[in-house]
């Protein structure tokens, strides 16, 4: 069985005060079975994960090399040092805004592999796509390219956001969503076998609340949750990780 893990991706939001969401956080966790993640921006990860509390700390990116001349960029190492765990990659976000390919996605995973983390892999379509009937060729596509071998349960969880429902109020169909999920599920059994592909966590994301984060993890392949805006205040995030909890 996959984990169950409920992660915030708080994106450019919050400086140091914020940290007291992530302490009001810790006051009401740990759930059951529940893996929490809070991605705070850079500059939060020291404080955040010197906080040492049940809350598992990642950072929202890192570059593929091991160091050097790139100003402004964070390697997987730097994350790690940290006491970060996690790294989310290939987010729509920096896909979008920073041409990242899939090809720039697979040399950050081997990255934070090396470096130890757990790389939360971003998939997803856009509107276009999904109106043009190409969702599983344009998530297929990206998971072929940008998931490398040699991924395990360990050191990768993958999480469907179709871009249409990021920060909308946007949520496809339960159906949409177990297609997606189902299909995943698939390929990563097909390339990894059944022991490896059954146990990494499939988690999705897109507008996902308190009020219908249970409707989502009600179906088999869905795992968990990664969640924006609903992630940045603790009591908008508590009950995505009970409903999780109670899944
Ligand atoms: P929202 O939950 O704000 O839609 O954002 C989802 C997301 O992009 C998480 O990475």
């Amino acid at each position: 069985m996959p984990p169950k893990i409920a992660a915030g991706n708080w994106k450019m939001n919050g400086t140091q005060s914020a940290l007291d969401e992530l302490d009001t956080l810790a006051g009401i966790l740990p759930k059951d079975g529940v893996e929490v993640v809070i991605c705070p921006p850079a500059t939060l990860l020291v404080p955040a994960a010197a906080r040492g509390s049940a809350i598992a700390i990642g950072a929202q990116d890192c570059h593929a090399a091991e160091k050097g001349a790139h100003t402004g960029d964070i390697s997987a190492a730097m994350v790690a040092d940290t006491g970060a765990a996690y790294v989310i990659l290939g987010h729509s976000e920096r896909r979008d805004a920073h041409g990242e390919t899939d090809a720039d996605v697979n040399a950050k995973m081997h990255a934070a592999w090396a470096a130890g983390l757990t790389a939360i892999l971003c998939l997803g379509e856009s509107e276009a796509d999904r109106d043009a009937g190409r969702t599983l060729d344009v998530v297929g596509a990206q998971l072929a390219g940008s998931l490398p071998q040699g991924a395990t349960p360990d050191n990768t969880v993958l999480a469907y956001e179709p871009i249409w429902a990021i920060g909308t109020g946007k949520v496809p169909t339960q159906e949409q969503i177990v297609d997606v999920h189902d299909f995943l599920r698939a390929q990563l059994v097909d390339r990894l076998g059944a022991q490896s592909g059954n146990a990494i966590a499939l988690l999705y994301g897109g507008s996902v609340k308190g009020d219908n984060a249970a409707t989502i993890f009600e179906a088999q392949n869905v795992n968990g949750a990664l969640v924006g805006g609903a992630s940045l205040k603790a009591a908008d995030f508590a009950p995505i990780v009970s409903a999780l909890a109670a899944s």
